[in-house]
């Protein structure tokens, strides 16, 4: 999480450094600071709250700094704990954890140097200003050696008044020429400009960026080459289009993203490569978190009932401690919109370790995901913004879906085709609009559910998730046939309910989770292809989605709850794209 940015070259460097510390947002919006230099001396600014909280610093005279949007891991979220973080000549700032923080405090504590933070950040600007002996590559060097964890770091000194050092270990970052200047960032929109060359650091490398030049070192200190990666600015430049807010904007997005990512997939340079390895596969793993994970259960639905191949699911988070079995020949898939989640990550190590051949579902081109794994599934979302996964997801599944229905061809069972969900897609958004007459519902409720069964359990454990992440009102997604076990004991005069029912042979089945729960009070709304179902009088309001074959239903019955989230958060008065407490890309284990 955290964004950083930094910037040296003939501009002024704080509106440069605030304007990309807006396009990085995303990643954390706690706290915010900016450190410039004015050939001298470094001022530097921090607050709590969001980047616009240092727009009065825009005017900071120097054409050389760091910047830091935070989302707090160490310390609370205090204008100390903001970056950048200062430790006599040397000023940093840094996006990762580092692990051995506590013992380093100590070492340094025991030399006679005090903090002014509680953060894991400061004790690096310790250990470099102590390395410090006029040559502040190696001071960095020196002091990453001795740091366990992650972290993107960018780096100023009072006595090098023209440089910035990048480090880079397990935290994503990009280094660049402008037109006016070098850039560093966390994402590729903080620099992103026309005729900019960029280049993703890899783990273990540093970059020095000095006057006009751009240097790069492997991790002996060895000066090394790097090719210029691809950027796409219409892409990489956020841009609202006249949306009040990215989610909604994105759920609109869906149906493009449907028919992009699905004529792309098998176009995919390695897809034909893949297909090899999909012959010879005879049990699948998907490890992924959130949103993500959701696909990956989904993913498992179609592909156990359509080709009769195995497939578990795992909260990528638990995967390492579970001591995961693995046997010779396990296809392992990670899915993660931004391939940077560092519990996806870790999982995907151990895999490899173990001997899974790595297949990545992700979003992002020069994600850490993307060089971990054998084959790349892009998904063609287009840049997501807003916190709370939309569109991603649904190009998630349009992706797993084309490797089920590769893995049956192979298998000689016949998958339905997925051609024509984008236009489903489409009129969805459009019926799915009612829900916004459902939202006063859900504001003020005390809880909500989502109930269903086979696939419709999975699109209602993302429903109830967007619900919970933007709107704060506690939500679960269940199996319909669950709630008798236990929940329905939540359940009281007014509590709402959302069933989700698109398949013909269980839908009475969910019907009776529905009848279960209206008879303890619940307000229940219904998702569903069966227009006969709405009119059940136990039915508060309903919306009609069009029928898919049911292993694909969830891309499209989540639509509705998207915007059912969307609405309700809006309702309530929140920022869906930025809910509290949570940024888009979770880097941190
Ligand atoms: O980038 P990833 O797909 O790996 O992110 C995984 C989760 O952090 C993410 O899906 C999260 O749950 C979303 N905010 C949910 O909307």
């Amino acid at each position: 999480m955290c964004g950083i940015v930094g910037y040296v070259g003939r501009k002024q460097a704080a509106p440069v450094l605030i304007d990309g510390l807006y396009r990085l947002e995303y990643r954390g919006y706690d706290s915010v600071g900016i450190a410039v230099m004015d050939g001298k001396q470094i001022e530097i600014v921090r607050k709590v709250g969001r980047v616009k909280e240092i727009e009065p610093a825009r005017g900071t005279f120097g054409c050389i700094g760091i910047g830091h949007t935070r989302w707090a891991t160490h310390g609370g979220v205090t204008e100390q704990n903001a970056h950048p973080h200062r430790h006599k000549n040397i000023v940093l700032v840094h996006n990762g954890i580092v692990e051995n923080a506590f013992s380093l405090r100590e070492e340094c504590s025991a030399k006679g140097e005090s903090f002014c933070s509680e953060t894991d950040s400061e004790v690096i600007a310790h250990l470099i200003a102590d390395a410090y002996r006029g040559d502040l590559l190696k001071a960095v060097f020196e002091a990453c050696r001795r740091l366990v964890g992650s972290y993107a770091l960018a780096v100023l000194c009072t006595d090098e008044p023209d440089t910035i050092v990048c480090a880079r270990m397990k935290s994503p970052l990009i280094v660049g020429r402008a037109k006016e200047g070098l850039v560093v960032a966390s994402d590729i929109p903080a620099v992103a400009e026309e005729g900019a060359q960029l280049y993703s650091l890899s783990d273990g490398e540093f970059c020095v960026l000095k006057g006009e030049e751009l240097t790069f070192f492997d991790t002996t200190l060895g000066e090394i080459e790097k090719d210029a990666i691809d950027f796409d600015l219409s892409d990489d430049l956020p841009d609202r289009k006249g949306y009040h807010h990215y989610m909604r904007k994105e759920i609109d997005e869906i149906p493009k993203v449907l028919s992009l990512s699905q004529a792309k997939i098998t176009e995919n340079s390695c897809f034909s490569s893949f297909y090899r390895v999909l012959c010879q596969t005879e049990y699948i793993q998907i490890v992924a978190c959130g949103t993500a994970y959701h696909s990956g259960l989904c993913a498992k639905e179609a592909i156990e009932r359509i080709c009769r191949i195995p497939v578990d699911v795992f909260v990528a988070s638990e995967y390492r401690y579970c001591d995961p079995i693995i046997p010779k020949g396990t296809l392992l898939i990670a899915v993660s919109q931004s391939g940077e989640t560092a519990d996806t990550l870790a999982a995907v190590r151990l895999a490899k370790e173990r001997g899974a051949y790595i297949a990545a579902v992700t979003n992002v081109t020069y994600s850490s995901l993307t060089r971990l794994a054998r084959t790349v599934l892009y998904t063609r979302a287009g840049r997501e913004i807003a916190v709370a996964a939309t569109k991603s997801f649904n190009a998630q599944l349009i992706t797993l879906y084309s490797v089920c229905c590769a893995l049956a061809e192979i298998r000689g069972k016949t998958a339905p085709p997925v051609g024509g969900l984008a236009a489903m897609a489409e009129s969805t958004i459009v019926t799915g609009e009612q829900v916004r007459s459902w939202t006063p519902h859900f504001v003020g409720a005390s809880s909500a559910y989502f109930i269903g069964r086979g696939a419709d359990r999975y699109a209602a454990m993302e429903g109830s998730l967007k619900l919970k992440e933007i709107s704060y009102l506690p939500s679960e997604g269940y199996a319909a046939g669950e709630l008798k076990h236990g929940t329905l004991a939540l359940i009281e005069k007014g509590t709402p309910v959302v069933a989700v029912i698109t398949r013909r042979d269980i839908a009475e089945k969910t019907m009776s989770a529905v009848h279960e729960a209206y008879a303890r009070g619940a307000s229940v709304f219904l998702v569903t292809c069966f227009e006969e179902f709405c009119r059940s009088p136990e039915i508060v309001s309903s919306v009609v989605i069009p029928e898919c074959p049911p292993e694909y239903s969830p891309i499209l019955s989540v639509i509705p709850l998207q915007m059912l989230a969307y609405y309700v958060s809006v309702a309530c008065g929140h920022d869906p794209d930025k809910p509290r407490n949570l940024a888009k890309s979770v880097t941190v284990e």
